[in-house]
């Protein structure tokens, strides 16, 4: 596993080696023998092994040209773990503010060269506009991935929309609400947009939208974003977004820590708006419709009841049993637009339920669809994209667990399978197109820092719905 190039002189701040177990005394082969040896005693001392994202940092007192280097375990050198790699880089490099960055990993190709650019961005990126000037540590400016390879235009349009996504997610609700999402929509370049107001929506008859905004001084609206190619598009898509910019639950009221980081409750959205920002740089021949359901869920005095029976979009009815199972609802009708709309395929991303985050963990989304065929393509394109789908199971016999006294369905399963029934919910809103729902919960939002993802938003998704878009 020797690497390509000498590390004793690249010119830069923080030089980057990846290092796979084991691998320590062939992989710095090319530095000054004493200083190699000096290096390896210190890495020992902190017992770096080149475990997979575990780092160790050192001052080079002029041995080499680069004035700092900064190991990272490669693990097994998978795609997967150079991801972790570039991403623990990324992120320490943001840490110590160095501006210029080289990365050198062992045996990397031109596919993992885009990986490794993707995570080290991803690793690199921080919500801090509202810290201290001297808390704020300057993002990395130029990074070279001694690959020779420059990174993809796809790479290059994700990572723009990802970190479009993050920034929208963090951002506080004060901020982000209906209307100025819209504002971030329609400021796309290349994008027809059309936004639909809380009167539009109540003529149309969308009494999902309308019920969720219903409660706040901000009004709701449903943003239709579009990408037509020149000529006569080779598919047409729909990307569905959940666009709640505030959950406080509505009546159903959540207890104030539930209730701290529904600033998040958009990342669906964001997800989606993030994509469009992609497509939109990479002009794919492929028509596609980024639709959102943009509402705050709140208390106000006209908020929605428990016990109300809603008209949605498709005619359907929906009894209220819970108010903070407000995301199906709004979904409901932009899927019933989509299905209009007469895609081939539709997408639907939402931060929908707790009950997946309990199911899967932080670091996988759940996917929900009939098609096997659908699902193994779009965990195809996560997988190339470094983000994780794991499927869940959409059985027709939990049906019965939302059947209504009063209406066609109700919004409330029972205590069982929670993301399962959500996600049937949705079923009933889709007709015709292929469809499958997303459930990003866990992995699109971060109190903390969490492996290389500083705390925030994630922009999960971007990278997966591009990919298959563009597809
Ligand atoms: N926005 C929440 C889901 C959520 C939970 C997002 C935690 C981010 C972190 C959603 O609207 C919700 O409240 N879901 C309820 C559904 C229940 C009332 C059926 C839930 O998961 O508890
Ligand atoms: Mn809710
Ligand atoms: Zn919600």
């Amino acid at each position: 596993m020797a690497l390509t190039c000498s590390l004793a002189s690249v010119a830069t701040d923080l030089l980057v080696v990846g290092v796979a177990p084991d691998a320590l005394e062939t992989t710095l082969d090319s530095l000054p023998d004493a200083f190699r040896a000096a290096l390896i005693e210190a890495a020992e001392a902190d017992s770096f092994r080149g475990k997979v994202g575990s780092t160790a940092s050192y001052a080079t007192f002029g041995q080499i040209t680069a004035p700092r280097l900064l190991l990272v375990g490669i693990g097994d050198g998978s795609t997967a773990s150079l991801r972790r790699a570039a991403g623990q880089a990324g992120y320490a490099a943001r840490a110590r503010g160095a501006e210029k960055v080289a990365l050198a990993v062992p045996s990397a190709d031109a596919t993992s060269a885009d990986a490794l650019w993707e995570s080290f961005w991803e690793g690199n990126y921080r919500f801090d506009k509202y810290k201290a000037e001297d808390a704020r540590k300057a993002p990395t400016s130029q990074l070279e991935v001694l690959l020779d390879a420059e990174p993809s235009q796809v790479s290059q349009a994700v990572r723009i929309g990802q970190d479009l996504a993050r920034d929208l997610v963090s951002e506080p609700a004060a901020v982000i609400y209906p209307e100025s999402l819209a504002d971030v929509a329609t400021g796309i370049a290349g994008l027809d947009v059309d936004v639909w107001d809380m009167e539009r929506l109540q003529a149309a008859g969308m009494g999902g939208i309308v019920a969720v905004g219903q409660g706040s001084s901000r009004p709701p609206c449903l943003i239709h974003m579009v990408w037509k190619p020149e000529g006569t598009p080779r598919r047409r898509i729909a990307l569905v977004g959940k666009g709640v910019t505030f959950d406080a639950g509505g009546l159903s009221i959540k207890p104030t820590a539930g209730m701290l980081t529904m600033r998040c409750d958009m990342a669906g959205s964001a997800a989606v708006i993030g994509a469009m920002r992609a497509i939109a740089d990479l002009q794919p021949d492929v028509e596609v419709h980024g639709i959102i359901g943009a509402a705050e869920n709140m208390l106000g005095g006209n908020a929605f009841k428990l016990g109300d029976v809603l008209s949605m979009y498709n005619g359907k009815t929906v009894e209220v049993h819970n108010t903070d199972a407000e995301g199906r609802l709004c979904l409901a009708d932009c899927l019933a637009l989509a299905s209009e709309l007469e895609v081939d395929a539709v997408v639907d991303v939402a931060t929908l339920t707790g009950a997946c985050v309990v199911a899967l963990g932080t670091d996988y989304s759940g996917l929900f669809t009939r098609d096997d065929a659908f699902a193994s393509t779009l965990q195809g394109h996560a997988n190339d994209g470094g983000e994780q789908l794991w499927r869940l199971p959409l059985p027709d016999a939990y049906k019965d667990l939302l059947k209504a006294e009063w209406g066609t369905i109700k919004n409330l399963g029972g205590r069982y399978a929670g993301a399962s029934t959500a996600a049937l919910f949705l079923s009933e809103f889709v007709d015709g197109p292929t469809w499958a729902h997303i459930d990003i919960v866990g992995p699109s939002f971060h109190d903390k820092t969490h492996q290389h993802w500083a705390a925030g938003g994630t922009g999960v998704m971007v990278s997966t719905l591009t990919r298959w878009a563009i597809s």
